[in-house]
């Protein structure tokens, strides 16, 4: 069996992560790790990695494969296509580059250097999300015409890179890019238009809280929304469509469908009285109408990236996270941002 290296750009929270606790086959072996930080590189030094303080050195090393790119998001990049100039496989953490333009030089190069690209987009296989997306493709709510997906917290951005603006700070690149790929990875059709709003809690820098709009052709409205001064959550899931609803409360996966048995409504002559008042239209339905259903289970796979990473090397397989992919949600947040600054729905094709 042969084996594939690693060498890491960036050995801090994630790409020591990536080295010590995402599963990854027998055929995937890490090597080394260059740093501006002397510290980190002491880290991986103690953690069993060759290290290196230059970058030509580290990616003029013969036997490394791959790099894995996990530094701010400013300097990806850069980094990625010098890795691929030297030849080298790239791996990206995402948020992949600051705008579609910076992706489209990206995939360019790896094109020139016909080098693997990729980008770690791991939230693929959450397992909150591969619940809505076995509901979505089982069609148990039938048509969908409504999602929302929502992060939210209430301890504001750490004081790092995460809130300057240079190094590509702020939710919508840090948690919306996740988001919005799980969303169009899911849904078949192509979004019509965008509109978000921004807005600056905790510091003036970079968005900590942001509503984004998506409208798809197929009329599936969307809402993505990302929070930091949360001090009570809404759910994270809430999915409509015409004959039940599904809501996911928290990342703890507790939730429930509700499911549509019987659609013949029989109004009432005169305006009952209920919770709500004297309303015909949203006094509640019959309980014997829907049924009550736990979430189902589904399948995820935290090994799931590097496994594919070894099978697209070895034996040609189909990547699982395609540039292309990334190139929607990257022209996606390009238009966010526009939107955010005139205020205005913008349509689209993407
Ligand atoms: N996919 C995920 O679930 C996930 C989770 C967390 C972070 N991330 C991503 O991983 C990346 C890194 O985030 P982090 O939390 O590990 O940040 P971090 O600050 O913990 O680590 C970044 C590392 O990059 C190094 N660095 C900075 N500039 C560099 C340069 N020019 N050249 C080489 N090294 C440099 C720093 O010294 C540091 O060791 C970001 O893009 C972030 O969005 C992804």
């Amino acid at each position: 069996m042969k084996t594939y290296t690693v060498g890491v750009i960036g050995y801090g929270g994630m790409g020591s992560y990536h080295y010590k606790r995402i599963p990854k086959p027998d055929g995937i072996r890490f090597l080394s790790a260059y740093d501006i930080d002397s510290k980190r590189l002491a880290n991986a030094h103690r953690d069993g990695l060759e290290t290196y303080t230059e970058l030509d050195a580290f990616l003029a090393d013969p036997r490394l494969d791959v790099v894995l790119v996990a530094t701010p998001n400013n300097f990806h990049k850069e980094l990625a296509i010098r890795a691929m100039q030297a030849g080298k496989h790239v791996i990206c953490e995402k948020p992949v580059a600051l705008n579609s333009a910076e992706l489209q030089e990206m995939i360019g190069c790896s094109r020139e250097n016909g080098v693997l690209f990729t980008v770690h987009q791991n939230r693929r296989m959450d397992k909150d999300f591969r619940i809505i997306k076995k509901i979505y493709d089982e069609r148990q709510l039938d048509e969908v015409f409504r999602i929302e997906s929502r992060v939210q917290g209430s301890r504001g951005i750490a004081d790092t890179w995460r809130r300057r603006k240079v190094n590509g700070g702020g939710m919508l690149y840090d948690w919306g890019v996740h988001l919005i790929d799980q969303l169009l990875y899911m849904l078949p059709g192509k979004v019509t238009s965008v509109f978000a709003e921004f807005q600056y809690i905790s510091q003036n820098e970079v968005d900590d809280n942001f509503r984004l709009t998506l409208t798809f052709d197929d009329g599936v409205s969307v809402l993505v929304e990302i929070g930091t001064c949360n001090f009570i959550m809404l759910p994270i899931w809430y999915m409509c469509g015409r004959k039940g609803s599904v809501q996911i409360d928290y990342w703890n996966l507790e939730g429930r469908i509700y499911h549509l048995i019987d659609n013949d409504i029989k109004f009432e002559d005169e305006i009952p009285s209920t919770l709500v008042g004297p309303s015909i239209t949203l006094a509640p339905r019959a309980a014997d109408t829907m049924e009550e259903l736990p979430l189902p289970d589904a399948e995820t796979d935290p090994g799931f990236f590097y496994k594919n990473l070894y099978e697209v090397l070895d034996q040609g397989a189909e990547l699982t996270v395609k540039p292309d992919e990334v190139q929607r949600v990257m022209r996606i947040i390009d238009l966010a941002f526009e939107s955010g600054k005139t205020h205005r729905v913008i349509p689209c094709d993407i």
